[in-house]
């Protein structure tokens, strides 16, 4: 029978699976397995990579076409348009045994063509209908163009900027990044993932990636269980909760096993405990990689990997080559490859691939529905909420348009910066520069341009930075004689704007710095052109927290836009002309220096509490160099106005255990213009079991004030918002008293509190 005629068939006893949801009731899938060898079972446990893509590790796959035939790849990755999808399916389809459809895989990060600033600049926005609409249009253009499932969203906690990948993730928070976390993967899956414009998401990368000993990629990972249960494994159970569909793993070791072999992990704490019912994916080659690890040749680690419960191998073909010797040596069951090849069949019925392999292969919506008008507008949008402003000078902003200004910088007017690290379905060429976006926007401003540095000076560092394209260009001119240029029109103009930063490849994967400032070439420009006496505007552009605190007590106003994606130009003149008046916060703290690292504010007090207005005292927790406290703490980011917090309280002084309580603050805009302020809830939690953080994030709110206006901002608290895992690892909240505050960053004193009663 062909696989047609048995769809036919089952199609009508199909029950169809919920998202999220698995078990043995499909009949298609079943009816699929019955018929399907060993080495078919295996075949769909393999990812390949035609190439054509980025490939981020050192192996691209051979012979895939004919892999296809065979029956041995259960999807790709890297292949995109409606035409290069039908043409793989139909290999899959009209050339192997069962004609089983493939995935198709991609990285769709900040975006598909139309490429949004990247996800730590999204997450500054705190908005969450923003970013899951950000993901809707991403699937939308990405299914568009043949891709079925993607490998995103990133949402590793992190709160080391050495860490180049910190850029893909939410930052240092579990609440905050537990909130993205679920608005992502709604966003991607929608609610029927046989809607054509939806797509599998993938929760990556599990678990603790973004814990990397001294900041440096791909390595060692050791951590208390109650810190991952308290700190870094909440945002991948929330995607879990949110129906995630996909779960990859991690290069890294946990507890001395890596991810992709961690049975713990993968069985007894992702399926058992917290139920979940997609897939697994290894990175890439990250079965391969525990040869490296220690954990034995390509055929132990394959087993390994297969018997803790990972479904699907990247790249690196260990399943492909090994696995049958193993079922036959005795080392891994049959039933393990079954359960496996079932999960990925599943994926593709949830996806309605296994009922139209060509559901994705429509060739009129490219033009419809990718780059649009509308997706490039919400990509301006976008942008303009994830900057952050971080210090204000003299009321120099917002310009006035028809200002005369000298827009200098390496990133002024350049378009190979602007999409940031892991855009590879995105065009450098297509993003607006800061320079016409200025343009655009301020047609009667008289603009000057010189570029004034370079991003480095330094060969051999732009050459690391250069792998995806000449990011760092060195210009032919001097030094001294780009600088010269830039003071020549700071001179002759009324305001200075200088855009500086990292490149783009400055961060993200394998892009981990020790030294987390600006780099000096253009360090030397922002010192003179402070020099001037003009006033100046820093636009900074980084995919980290960066060490500006030689750059706070210049005489300069700073922006913080991370690389803001395809509308870069434009949405950047949008905020510093003032037509849109700027309400990001920051999602980690940004160190006084790279020796404060890792930094975050949910620190525990300790028994030696350090003094807290920074002053030194022997023997208290403190530096002999330093304050402790961070340069710029999270949640913090000005406004072209002011905000002011009062009347912070609790509805009632108790809160019964299978009650709520309302805390509330009154918010009023004190400067001369609109604005909005994302209002920030901490709490306290005075006395427990195990030793709590000094604050934690228990809710944020957008809200939009008039200039005078007042609102009060309430958030509704009950006992499971306390919860907290103890040293048995249980999530409990434990009655007695809870102190808070509400405030526009989590820099602020606790004023009030309540009790939770028993
Ligand atoms: C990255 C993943 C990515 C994969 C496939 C790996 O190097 O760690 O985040 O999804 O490549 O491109």
């Amino acid at each position: 029978m062909t696989l047609k005629k048995i769809f036919g068939l089952f199609l009508i006893f199909s029950t169809g699976l919920a998202i999220g949801q698995t078990g043995k009731n499909i009949p298609e899938v079943e009816e699929l397995l019955s018929k399907m060898s060993l080495e078919e079972k295996i075949g769909q446990l393999n990812l390949l990579t035609p190439g054509g893509g980025v490939a981020t590790g050192s192996v691209v796959s051979e012979d895939v076409e004919a892999k296809i035939k065979a029956g041995n790849v259960g999807g790709v990755f890297g292949v995109s348009s409606p035409e290069k999808v039908r043409q793989a399916q139909d290999i899959a389809v009209k050339s192997s045994r069962l004609g089983i459809p493939l995935l198709i895989g991609s990285d769709i990060i900040h975006g598909y063509k139309t490429t949004y600033p990247i996800p730590l600049g999204l997450s500054s926005s705190w908005d969450m209908e923003l970013i899951q609409e950000a993901a809707q249009l991403a699937a939308k253009e990405a299914t568009a163009d043949g891709i079925n499932w993607n490998f995103s969203p990133m949402v590793d906690i992190a709160r080391d900027p050495r860490w180049g990948r910190i850029a893909e993730g939410a930052g240092e928070d579990p609440y905050l990044g537990s909130q993205v976390a679920k608005a992502m993967v709604k966003g991607y899956q929608g609610e029927d993932l046989t809607q054509p414009n939806t797509m599998i998401a993938t929760v990556k990368h599990m678990a603790l990636y973004g814990a990397p000993e001294a900041g440096r990629d791909y390595n060692s990972v050791d951590m208390s269980r109650l810190k991952m249960f308290n700190e870094y494994l909440p945002p991948y159970k929330a995607a879990v909760d949110a129906g995630v569909e996909s779960v990859m793993t991690s290069f890294n070791d946990i507890d001395g096993i890596p991810a992709s072999g961690n049975k713990w992990l993968l069985t007894d704490l992702l399926r058992e405990r917290w139920g979940f019912g997609g897939f697994v994916v290894s990175d890439y080659t990250s079965v391969n990689e525990m040869i490296a690890h220690g954990m034995g040749d390509l055929q132990a680690v394959s087993a390994m990997a297969i018997n803790a419960g990972l479904d699907m191998d990247m790249v690196g073909e260990g399943f492909l080559t090994t696995l049958k010797k193993s079922v036959e040596e005795g080392k891994v069951s049959e039933e393990q490859i079954t359960k496996a090849a079932r999960r990925i069949l599943e994926a593709k019925h949830k996806l309605g691939l296994l009922d139209d392999p060509y559901r994705y292969s429509d060739e009129r919506r490219p033009e419809k529905d990718i780059l649009t008008r509308e997706n490039r507008d919400f990509a301006r949008k976008a942008a303009t909420r994830s900057f952050v402003l971080l210090k204000k000078h003299n009321n120099t902003l917002p310009l006035a348009k028809d200002a005369k200004i000298a827009l200098v910088g390496p990133l002024a007017n350049n378009k190979n910066n602007m999409l940031g690290t892991w855009a590879p379905t995105g065009n450098p060429q297509l993003s607006v520069p800061i320079l016409e976006g200025m343009k655009n926007v301020a047609p009667q401003a008289k603009i000057s341009y010189a570029k004034g540095a370079n991003i480095s000076n330094d060969t051999s560092f732009a050459k690391k930075v250069n792998v995806f394209g000449e990011r760092i260009q060195i210009s032919e001119e001097s030094p001294e004689a780009l600088l010269r240029e830039a003071l020549d029109l700071a001179n002759n103009s009324d305001i200075i704007v200088a855009v500086v930063g990292e490149a783009t490849e400055m961060s993200g994967e394998a892009a981990s710095r020790t030294d987390i400032r600006i780099p000096a070439s253009q360090k030397k420009l922002i010192n003179e052109l402070a020099k001037t006496g003009k006033p100046v505007v820093l636009v900074l552009m980084s995919g980290r927290p960066l060490d500006i605190s030689e750059e706070m007590v210049l005489p300069v106003s700073i922006l913080q836009v991370w690389h803001p994606g395809v509308e870069a130009g434009n949405a950047v003149a949008d905020v510093i002309f003032g037509d849109y008046n700027p309400s990001g916060k920051l999602t980690n703290s940004w160190p006084r220096s790279v020796g404060q690292v890792p930094i975050h504010y949910r620190m525990k007090t300790t028994g030696r509490p350090g003094p807290e207005n920074g002053d030194f005292q022997k023997f208290k927790t403190n530096y002999l160099d330093s304050p402790n406290s961070p340069l710029l703490p999270f949640g913090f980011g000005l406004s072209y106005t002011t905000f002011e917090y009062s009347n912070v309280k609790a509805g009632s002084k108790d809160l019964a255990k299978d009650g709520s309580i309302q805390l509330s603050a009154t918010v009023t805009n004190t400067g001369d213009r609109d604005g909005e302020e994302i209002v920030q809830l901490y709490i306290h939690d005075k006395v427990r079991s195990v030793t709590p953080p000094g604050k934690e994030l228990k809710g944020f709110k957008k809200v939009m004030l008039k200039k005078g206006e007042s609102k009060t901002v309430s958030f509704k608290i009950s006992a499971e918002d306390l919860k907290f895992y103890n040293s048995s690892l249980e999530h409990v909240a434990e009655p007695g008293e809870f102190e808070f505050f509400i405030a526009g960053s989590s820099d602020a004193d606790f004023e009030a509190s309540f009790t939770l009663k028993k």
